[in-house]
C-alpha cells in the first residue's frame, strides 16, 4: 500500500493579539482565571487590518513552497477549508492560487481547485480528499496543498466572544511524506445538529453550553466507530491525541472521555479498580439517569488518579500550548494541536518516529472524525523549519479600544476604515475591496 500522508505543514497566526486575562477580563467584569484556567487561554490572535482569510491562507502556503522549493507544477490540487468565506460561489483557493501566481513564474491552471464547508472539519476532510485523491492514483506525480484558513469572530458581548480566534495552516501532502502519513481506518460520529449556526450570517448562533455536548457525543461515536473499523484503541498506543481545540477546557472534558472509553476491560482498568472500582455499565442500572450520575462519580474519581493525571500530561496537555496563545482558528485547530505535540517531542528531544497519533477532529452542525497517524522518521527536521513562536511573539498587543477597531472592521456588516497596528513585510496583504485586489 502507497505511504501518503503530511509532507510539511506551515502555520500562519493573525498579527494583533488580545490578552484574555489582562485586556478582555477586566472589561466584562471577569475573573482572569476563567480564561487562564477555566477556559484554558491566555490570548487570542485578530488579522490586523491588510489581512483576511485569503492573505493569511496565502502567506502560510508561499512560505511553505519556498522552503520546500515547490514550483506551482508540484502542485496538482488547491483545496481550501474554511468557514468564514466570503464568496458564496468562487472557492477561496481560486483566490490564494492567484496571490501565489504573483510570486511564481508558473501558474495553476492545471490545479484542481475547491472549498470545502463542513464548519471546523472541513480542514480535515480537506486532508482526507487530498490523501485519497493521491490512493486512487490521478495526481500524476504531483501534490495537494490543503488550506485551512479562518477568522474565527463571534458577536460582541456573546459568550463566543471569550474563544475567539484567526490564522492558517498550510499542508503539504505527498506519497512518502515527510512528516506523518495516515492511516486509512476512519471512525465518524455525525447528526444533524443546531448548536452552532451561521445562515447567511457573519457571526455565529451559538448556543455554548449544548455545543460542548453535542462535541462529547459526536466525539465518543467516531471513537467507538473507529474502533469497529480498526480495532481496540488502548491510550498506551498513541504518543499524542490532538483533538479540534476550539479552547483548551473544551479538550479537557474530551481527553476523559476519550481515556475511560480507551481503558474499558484493560489493564489500566483492572489497576484501578481497587481505587475507584469499575466502570459503571447501562446494564446495571434502571434509568438512563442512575447510569449517568453513576458514570460522572467514576470520571470524577477517574481524572484525580496518577494513571490518568500522568497520561494527560504526555498525550494532550502538549497539544494545547499553541492553541491557549491563538485561540480557536476553526478549520486549522485540530492541525495546530498536531504542530504543538510534534514540536514539544522536538523540544524534548524525544525520537517519535514510528509511533502513532491519534487525531481527533471535529466541526458543528455536527461530525467528528478519529484517524490515526504514523510519524515518520526526520519529522523533526521539518518541524524545525516553522516559526510558529517567533510569529506569535511578535503579535501587537491590542488596548481594549483597539481590540473594539479590529472586532468592527473585520464586521462585514459595518466594516471601517482603520489604519493597521503592524507594518507587513514582504507579505500578502488585503488592499481592498470591489473588485477584490490581494496584492504582494
Ligand atoms: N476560575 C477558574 N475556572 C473558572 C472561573 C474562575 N474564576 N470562572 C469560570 N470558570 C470555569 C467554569 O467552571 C467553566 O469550566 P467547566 O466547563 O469545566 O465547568 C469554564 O471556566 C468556562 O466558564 P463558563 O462555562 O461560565 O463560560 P461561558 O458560559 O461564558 O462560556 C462557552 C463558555 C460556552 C464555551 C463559550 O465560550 C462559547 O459559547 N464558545 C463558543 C462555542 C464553542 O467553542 N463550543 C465548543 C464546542 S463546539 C466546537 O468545538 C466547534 C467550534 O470550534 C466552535
Amino acid at each position: 500500500m502507497t505511504s501518503v500522508g503530511i509532507d510539511a505543514i506551515e502555520v500562519r497566526t493573525g498579527r494583533l493579539k488580545l490578552d484574555l486575562a489582562e485586556t478582555f477580563a477586566p472589561e466584562q467584569g471577569d475573573d482572569p482565571e476563567k480564561y487562564t484556567k477555566g477556559l484554558g487561554l491566555f490570548s487570542s490572535s485578530f488579522p490586523d487590518a491588510y489581512e483576511d482569510i485569503v492573505t493569511m491562507g496565502a502567506n502560510a502556503a508561499h512560505r511553505l513552497m519556498e522552503r520546500k522549493g515547490l514550483e506551482p507544477e508540484d502542485v496538482g490540487r488547491i483545496d481550501v477549508a474554511t468557514e468564514s468565506s466570503f464568496d458564496n460561489s468562487k472557492p477561496v483557493s481560486t483566490y490564494i492560487a492567484g496571490c501565489l501566481e504573483q510570486v511564481y513564474d508558473g501558474d495553476f491552471h492545471h490545479a484542481n481547485k475547491g472549498e470545502r464547508k463542513f464548519a471546523c472539519i472541513a480542514g480535515t476532510q480537506s486532508l482526507d480528499d487530498a490523501v485519497n485523491w493521491i490512493l486512487a492514483g490521478r495526481n500524476r506525480g504531483r501534490g495537494a496543498l490543503v488550506i485551512a484558513t479562518d477568522t474565527a469572530l463571534y458577536a460582541r458581548d456573546s459568550s463566543g466572544e471569550a474563544t475567539q480566534g484567526a490564522g492558517a495552516v498550510a499542508m503539504y501532502i505527498t506519497e512518502d511524506p515527510d512528516l506523518v502519513e495516515l492511516s486509512t481506518e476512519q471512525g465518524y460520529g455525525s447528526a444533524d445538529e443546531t448548536d452552532f449556526l451561521k445562515p447567511n450570517q457573519q457571526f455565529p448562533s451559538v448556543d455554548g453550553k449544548r455545543s460542548v455536548q453535542v462535541y462529547l457525543a459526536r466525539m465518543r461515536e467516531a471513537l467507538e466507530d473507529f474502533e469497529r473499523a480498526a480495532g481496540d484503541t488502548h491510550p498506551d498506543d498513541y504518543a499524542f491525541i490532538p483533538f479540534h481545540t476550539p479552547f483548551p477546557g473544551m479538550v479537557r472534558k474530551a481527553a476523559v472521555l476519550g481515556y475511560r472509553h480507551m481503558i474499558r476491560g484493560t489493564d489500566v482498568e483492572d489497576e484501578l479498580a481497587d481505587d475507584i472500582g469499575r466502570q459503571p455499565r447501562r446494564d446495571d442500572f434502571d434509568s438512563r439517569e442512575a447510569f449517568e450520575e453513576a458514570m460522572s462519580d467514576y470520571v470524577d474519581d477517574l481524572k484525580e488518579t496518577d494513571a490518568y493525571r500522568e497520561w494527560y500530561g504526555e498525550a494532550i496537555d502538549p497539544t494545547l500550548s499553541i492553541s491557549s496563545q491563538v485561540g480557536n482558528w476553526y478549520t486549522g485547530s485540530v492541525h495546530i494541536a498536531r504542530v504543538s505535540a510534534l514540536k514539544h517531542a522536538v523540544e524534548e528531544g524525544r525520537d517519535l518516529a514510528g509511533q502513532k497519533l491519534l487525531v481527533a477532529s471535529y466541526g458543528s452542525g455536527a461530525q467528528a472524525e478519529i484517524h490515526e497517524e504514523t510519524v515518520q522518521p526526520g519529522f523533526e527536521d521539518e518541524l524545525a523549519e516553522l516559526n510558529v513562536d517567533e510569529q506569535v511573539e511578535r503579535r501587537y498587543d491590542l488596548s481594549f479600544s483597539e481590540y473594539e477597531q479590529i472586532h468592527d472592521r473585520h464586521n462585514h456588516e459595518k466594516s471601517v476604515e482603520l489604519e493597521p497596528f503592524t507594518q507587513p513585510d514582504s507579505e500578502f496583504v488585503f488592499d481592498g475591496w470591489g473588485p477584490m485586489n490581494e496584492r504582494q
